[in-house]
């Protein structure tokens, strides 16, 4: 079967589909790759490397994308009028697509993917079960964020972390505190804690708290019996009432006009994230006081926030709210990606056929199949 991987156009994207491992794996199956010519190059691997593993080098993506029957993609396809190709277009008609395809948030693209007769395997919608952790691109993007977001928050803060006994006197340790604490917010934590931070956190998932205490954080956080039953039967928050979310803010706001550096990792499943630091919270908190907002892109976690850019207040605090924070590991954040792709693909393959196989009574196939036969097959989607 032929591979496609194609450069990523979208806005900003670094990320690539597939690296020169994974491509070597493919070829292993009995695949032919075509990979397009500088797919891997933001992500820090020139078309030398796959050459190497391998794989072709197409000088477009139509070229790329010709007879092929399987498409690794980041992003979503661009379709007609959304850039200076369109990709939809020239996916083959009955080619496995597989990537972070939107599939619920844009029910015009699940359409055009049925419209095209291609089969459309939306990654994001993983069921998050143990046999599928390890494609699961949600927690490895999340978890590169969460140490990234540290990083880069860490560079912001003009104290640094851990504290410095000089014979000049001494500095102390930054106050890190982390809201959130799911895939990133964890790894935030563990991250901060590694630099020498005195960190805390807070989730409203009850199970969180067990997790922040054994990575060594403080856990700060007002619960209730609301709270109790704030996790869902698939491990996300839920949407919780506005008389918890008012006792929540009165708890961290007085613990937030002492932090130095705020990690906001927040996100409930198909809403927008949560406003969890006011204009007021960034009002109290000290100049010079970092907030990086790794919700961002779902609208973020911080009143101030204005996404894909920095912000300064008026009392001196940094916001970092920059897009698509994986993206900014690029090659870490590919290396990840690609291998959960290769593994979902292994996970399918009939070796009789040389080729996937994904049967809709899987729960992982029900989990991610959105369009099959020239059909939208989604549960979900069906019943909406
Ligand atoms: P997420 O990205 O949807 O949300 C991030 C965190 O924000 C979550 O911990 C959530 O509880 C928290 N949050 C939401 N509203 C909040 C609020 N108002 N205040 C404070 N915190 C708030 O979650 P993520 O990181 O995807 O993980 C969710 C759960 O799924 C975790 O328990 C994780 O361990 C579990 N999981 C299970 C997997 C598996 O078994 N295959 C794979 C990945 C995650």
């Amino acid at each position: 079967m032929r591979v496609a991987v194609l450069k990523e156009r979208r806005g900003g994207e670094t990320r690539v589909a597939a690296t020169p491992e994974t491509a070597k794996k493919l070829i292993g199956l009995g695949n032919t790759i075509a990979v397009e010519t500088g797919a891997g190059l933001s992500a820090g691997i020139p078309d030398a490397a796959y050459a190497e593993a391998g794989a072709e080098i197409a000088a477009d993506a139509a070229a790329a994308l010709s007879g092929a029957g399987i498409v690794l993609k980041v992003r979503a396809p661009l379709a007609e009028g959304e850039g200076e190709v369109d990709e939809l277009s020239l996916i083959p008609a009955g080619a496995l697509l597989i990537g972070t395809l939107e599939g619920m948030t844009s029910p015009d693209r699940v359409k055009a993917y049925a419209g095209r007769g291609i089969e459309a395997a939306a990654m994001e919608m993983l069921p998050r079960i143990t046999r599928a952790q390890s494609m699961d691109i949600l927690s490895s993007q999340a978890n590169l964020a969460g140490y990234r977001a540290v990083i880069e928050g860490a560079a912001a803060f003009d104290r640094g972390f851990p504290m410095l006994m000089t014979a000049a006197g001494t500095i102390p340790a930054a106050n890190v505190f982390v809201m959130g604490a799911g895939v990133a917010g964890l790894q935030a934590i563990a991250t901060a804690r590694r630099l020498g931070g005195r960190v805390s956190a807070t989730d409203v998932r009850p199970a969180a708290k067990e997790e922040i205490k054994s990575l060594g954080a403080t856990f700060v956080g007002y619960e209730d019996e609301e709270s109790k039953a704030a996790q869902t039967a698939g491990g996300y928050a839920k949407q919780l009432s506005a008389e918890f979310y008012a006792k929540q803010a009165e708890v961290v706001a007085a613990h937030i006009a002492k932090q130095d550096v705020v990690v906001t990792t927040a996100l409930v499943q198909g809403r927008k994230a949560p406003i969890l630091v006011t204009e007021a919270m960034v009002a109290a908190m000290k100049p010079g006081s970092v907030i990086v907002d790794i919700a961002a892109d779902a609208g973020g976690n911080v009143a101030l926030t204005r996404p894909g850019e920095m912000v300064v207040t008026a009392n001196g605090v940094k916001i970092l709210g920059w897009h698509n924070w994986p993206g900014r590991i690029a090659a870490a954040a590919s290396s990840l990606y690609a291998r959960n792709l290769l593994t979902f693909l292994t996970t399918f393959w009939d070796k009789d056929a040389s080729a996937p196989k994904l049967p809709e009574e899987d729960e992982i196939v029900r989990g991610v199949l959105l369009t099959r036969g020239g059909r939208t097959v989604h549960p979900q989607l069906q019943a909406a």
